[in-house]
């Protein structure tokens, strides 16, 4: 699997998006575009970026019945993403139904990763409010094996989750992970957090980093650092 870096691109308009992804002139680096950029401007943005020759990560996070989760991804797939999601909540058989939907006629298909457990519930809230009474990790792993059962490719973990899921699920597949700083960045509102040092030490395939690049004075330098740390 390749290891990469995915910008995420969390943005409010298409003019901020590109004013953002011009200053990288020749690079092309892989980009999310998340549900704030997607409602603002639609299946639009997805064909432009796609057009400009990157590669995008859209993260939607589907959950809904099997059926009508099937007839979103078969739209999905048409647009021509390279990698899209799913909460693992919604079921095996709304995870297995979400891949009939993104498989092309000639067989190929966007990568499907999953989402556990949001890295913003926690044991407290799980417990309370989704009835939930496993411990939190291992909850996760279970949903990682479910979703490795109904033949995903991965899920988005936080870092520090990235070894245990590849012990658990193997190292082919693929943990997409977020919650990624520099050594002497900003941690912001994130709580668990890795340099891409680490998050390549650890065995992360893909990282996931937004304000450290998209709020930097430079964020070509910021993206070439985190790909030199991460990929090199
Ligand atoms: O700016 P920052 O690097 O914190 O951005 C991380 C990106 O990853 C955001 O788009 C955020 O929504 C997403 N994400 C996350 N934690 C998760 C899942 C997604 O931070 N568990």
């Amino acid at each position: 699997m390749g290891k990469d870096v995915i910008i995420a691109c969390d943005f409010d308009s298409a003019e901020k998006t590109f004013a953002f992804l011009d200053k990288f002139e020749g690079k092309k680096p892989f980009v999310k575009i998340g549900m704030e950029l997607y409602y603002a401007e639609g299946p639009s943005i997805v064909r432009e970026i796609k057009r400009r020759g990157h590669k995008i990560f859209l993260d939607l996070k589907l959950h809904d019945i099997p059926n009508t989760v099937k007839k979103g991804m078969a739209v999905l797939s048409r647009l021509d993403v390279d990698m899209t999601n799913l909460h693992a909540s919604g079921t095996k058989n709304m995870m297995k139904a979400a891949i009939e939907g993104l498989t092309r006629e000639d067989g190929s298909r966007p990568i499907l990763i999953a989402v556990t457990q949001l890295t913003s519930t926690d044991q407290e809230s799980m417990e309370n409010d989704l009835l939930i009474k496993a411990p939190i990790d291992e909850v996760v792993m279970h949903y990682a094996s479910c979703a490795k059962e109904a033949g995903l490719d991965g899920v988005v973990c936080s870092p520090l989750e990235a070894g245990k899921v590849h012990d658990r699920c193997g190292n082919g597949f693929v943990t997409v992970t977020p919650g990624v700083r520099f050594a002497d960045g900003d941690v912001g509102d994130q709580k668990r957090v890795m340099t891409p040092a680490e998050a390549k030490k650890i065995g992360s395939d893909y990282i996931v980093v937004g304000r450290p690049i998209t709020a930097a004075d430079d964020p070509v330098a910021a993206y070439d650092r985190c790909c030199r740390e991460f990929i090199d």
